[in-house]
């Protein structure tokens, strides 16, 4: 049998096993696939380890970063994004880093019938989970992707540095006034239950769609602020979890699985 993991800490939360597990029965894939809490500062000894037996693994919090300086080989997309959510050991032994969350959104975004092309898109955040989606979301001829950050001169940094691909501009929350037609929320802000300071002029009501890469139980506190100003339609990040999920398994199997399924099941039984 081909071993498997998530690494994180902590990972005890991470739904990326029971997805897993469900891809597998679903293709009749026959894996492992575990959580494996990582000590902080051991990443790569614990990689190495891993290696020594298993195929591969997806990378959460907080060592995507070291996944990124761990592997031998990266995709395009994961040179982009800086950071490394799938491992893959290939036939030589080379590790491949690959990052899946940015396919993963746009795939989740086109399952809502959402529109991308020629629509104006503001992204909110400029972290590691905001640079991983830029380049997926260019690719989609967006009139205009609009960057804004509290700490506006990572923002400035994330223009400079894809602005070849697209027409990328950024602005300050406070210059932020008029109505766009989406709105990510790449911020780490719902996880202490905080909201970026955006003002409620970007939503047009009946209009505007607002995408949390947050999800939970109860509506994100970025999805109930939306509702509450009238968003058209309010989406979190579970369908993302589960669209960047197949596009590793994907990589590691060769078949990409359906995710609707999984999608409806984890969203029932969401703790
Ligand atoms: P991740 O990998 O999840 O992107 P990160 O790299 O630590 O995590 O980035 C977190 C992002 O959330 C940053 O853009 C951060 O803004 P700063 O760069 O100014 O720190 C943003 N963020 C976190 N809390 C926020 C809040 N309460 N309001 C607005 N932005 C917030």
């Amino acid at each position: 049998m081909d071993h498997y993991a998530v690494f994180g800490n902590p990972v005890g939360h991470s739904k990326s096993p029971i997805i897993h597990r469900l891809f597998a029965q679903q293709t009749g894939q026959k894996i492992s696939y575990d959580p494996k809490l990582v000590p902080i500062g051991q990443f790569t000894e614990v990689a190495n380890n891993f290696f020594e037996k298993a195929l591969g693994c997806n990378i959460t919090v907080p060592f995507k970063e070291d996944a990124f300086q761990f592997a031998n080989e990266l995709t395009p997309r994961a040179q982009l994004a800086g950071a490394v959510n799938t491992l893959k050991k290939l036939q030589d032994g080379t590790i491949l880093g690959d990052n899946t969350d940015g396919i993963g959104l746009v795939r989740d975004l086109k399952n809502a019938k959402v529109l991308l092309k020629n629509q104006r898109i503001l992204l909110l955040g400029a972290g590691g989970a905001s640079r991983g989606v830029i380049e997926p979301l260019l690719n989609e001829q967006p009139q205009q992707l609009i960057i804004t950050n509290r700490t506006h001169e990572k923002a400035q940094t994330l223009v400079e540095l894809t602005k070849h691909l697209g027409p990328i501009t950024t602005e300050r929350y406070e210059n932020l006034n008029d109505p766009v037609d989406l709105i990510i929320n790449a911020t780490s802000a719902s996880l202490s239950s905080e909201l970026p300071n955006i003002s409620k002029h970007t939503i047009k009501p009946q209009q505007t769609i607002c995408y949390d890469m947050m999800y939970s139980r109860e509506l994100t506190v970025f999805c109930q602020w939306a509702k509450q100003h009238g968003a058209a339609k309010t989406i979190d990040g579970l369908g993302m979890l589960v669209e960047q999920a197949a596009e590793s398994f994907y990589l590691w199997r060769g078949i990409l699985p359906k995710t609707e399924a999984v999608l409806r099941f984890l969203r029932q039984h969401i703790t």
